[in-house]
Formats: C-alpha cells, sequence, structure tokens
C-alpha cells in the first residue's frame, strides 16, 4: 500500500500540455473530486474546503473569461501575446477544478475558539493544499496531467457571477487537467541532507 502511495507521490508534476480527449468518465473524475472533498483533513474538522468542477464549455468559459480579464490588464500586446498562448494552453484541457475555502466557516471558528484566531486562515490555506495535492494526484494517477494556477483574485468577480457562487467562498487556485500532449521536463532536486534532519 506504501508502494503505491509512493508510486503515485513520485509521478505527480506539473502537466502544461494537455488535450481535451478523455482518460476517464466524467463520473470517475467527480468520484476523485468527491472522495478527497470528503477525506482530506482540515482544522478542528471544519471541512471549509469548497469545490467547482468545470468540464466541457463550461471549463472554455473559465479560461476566455481568464484571458478576457488579463487582456484589460496587460497593455503591451507583445507580452500579452504570450499570455493569450498560455491561456489556449489550459483552455485545450478537459476541465479545471476550482479550489475555494468558506470564509463563513473560518470566521465560525475564530469566534468560537478566540484562542486560535490567527491560525484559522492559514490552517483553512493549509487544509486547502492538501486537497488540491490530493486531487492533482488522484487525477494524475487516472492518466490525467494538470497543473496548478493562481490567476485569483483577478477573475473572481467573474467567476463568482458566472457559477453562481457565494460571497464567502474565496477563490484559493485552478487545476486545469486534461490528458497529456507532452511530458514534462527534468526536475532538479536540492540536496536531501540540507532539507532533512533525523536525530535519534
Ligand atoms: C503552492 C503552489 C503554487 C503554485 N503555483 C503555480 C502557478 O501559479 N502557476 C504554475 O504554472 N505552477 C504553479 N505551481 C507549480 C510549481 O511550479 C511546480 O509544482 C514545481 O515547479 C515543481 O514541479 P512539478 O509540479 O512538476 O513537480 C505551484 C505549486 C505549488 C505547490
Amino acid at each position: 500500500m506504501s508502494k503505491d502511495f509512493f508510486s503515485a507521490v513520485k509521478q505527480r508534476r506539473t502537466y502544461y500540455g494537455i488535450s481535451k480527449e478523455a482518460v476517464v468518465s466524467d463520473e470517475r473524475i467527480r468520484e476523485i473530486v468527491e472522495d478527497a472533498v470528503k477525506h482530506t483533513p482540515s482544522s478542528f474538522n471544519s471541512q471549509s474546503a469548497r469545490v467547482v468542477l468545470l468540464l466541457g464549455e463550461q471549463h472554455d468559459k473559465l479560461w476566455d473569461i481568464t484571458k478576457e480579464t488579463l487582456r484589460g490588464i496587460i497593455k503591451d500586446d507583445e507580452q500579452f501575446a504570450s499570455t493569450a498562448q498560455r491561456m489556449a494552453g489550459f483552455r485545450s484541457g478537459y476541465g479545471t477544478v476550482l479550489f475555494f475555502e468558506d470564509n463563513s466557516v473560518v470566521e465560525g471558528l475564530q469566534q468560537k475558539l478566540p484562542l486560535y484566531k490567527d491560525n484559522f486562515p492559514i490552517w483553512s490555506h493549509q487544509s486547502s493544499g492538501m486537497l488540491q495535492y490530493v486531487i492533482w494526484t488522484g487525477l494524475e494517477l487516472e492518466g490525467f496531467g494538470a497543473s496548478l494556477q493562481h490567476y485569483n483574485p483577478l477573475i473572481d468577480d467573474q467567476v463568482k457571477k458566472e457559477w453562481n457562487i457565494p460571497d464567502s467562498w474565496q477563490l484559493i487556485a485552478q487545476l486545469p487537467f486534461g490528458k497529456p500532449t507532452a511530458e514534462p521536463g527534468e526536475k532538479e532536486f536540492q540536496p536531501l541532507q540540507d532539507r532533512v534532519k533525523v536525530y535519534k
């Protein structure tokens, strides 16, 4: 079992080259997302994570919105051309997972347990990171490639409007995924002896 887990951990990479070809059914994707949301831990079991899964045209719409938003910000045409190319890359994928945290849950905890007031927003983001990782790794185990993106807060208002997202949900990250069309490059690793210390 631990071998399987670490195979998945070692196999997960950032894939920018992705296509719209289906790798597994939409139901299976939904199952991965739901299992991850249900079983990823959160501080005080607060379960503040919220997820929106965009498939098909809805996925395309997200990357059209992101491109248009960035067009309004990046004035230089040449610089925008490379941004537009990047957006087209994400749009050419199969779907996107949007990660949110429900700040009303975080605020509720802050009121209930003032001793940990400053920690709850940090723990909320840590728990979201765990969830992002579980879904990223879970989708790649199925044969998808994915990357983690952060166009929040630039796209927050448009996303909330388009998908009727409650005001208290804060967008944290976007995970576009699809069938890999290109393998990630070599990855450099820093020496572990500088990063891990063991005392016994
Ligand atoms: C918290 C976090 C934020 C990241 N943000 C971005 C991002 O905004 N855009 C992006 O292309 N990659 C992003 N990445 C991906 C990293 O650049 C990537 O994971 C790292 O270079 C290691 O490569 P690998 O994912 O192939 O192992 C992020 C990764 C993490 C863990």
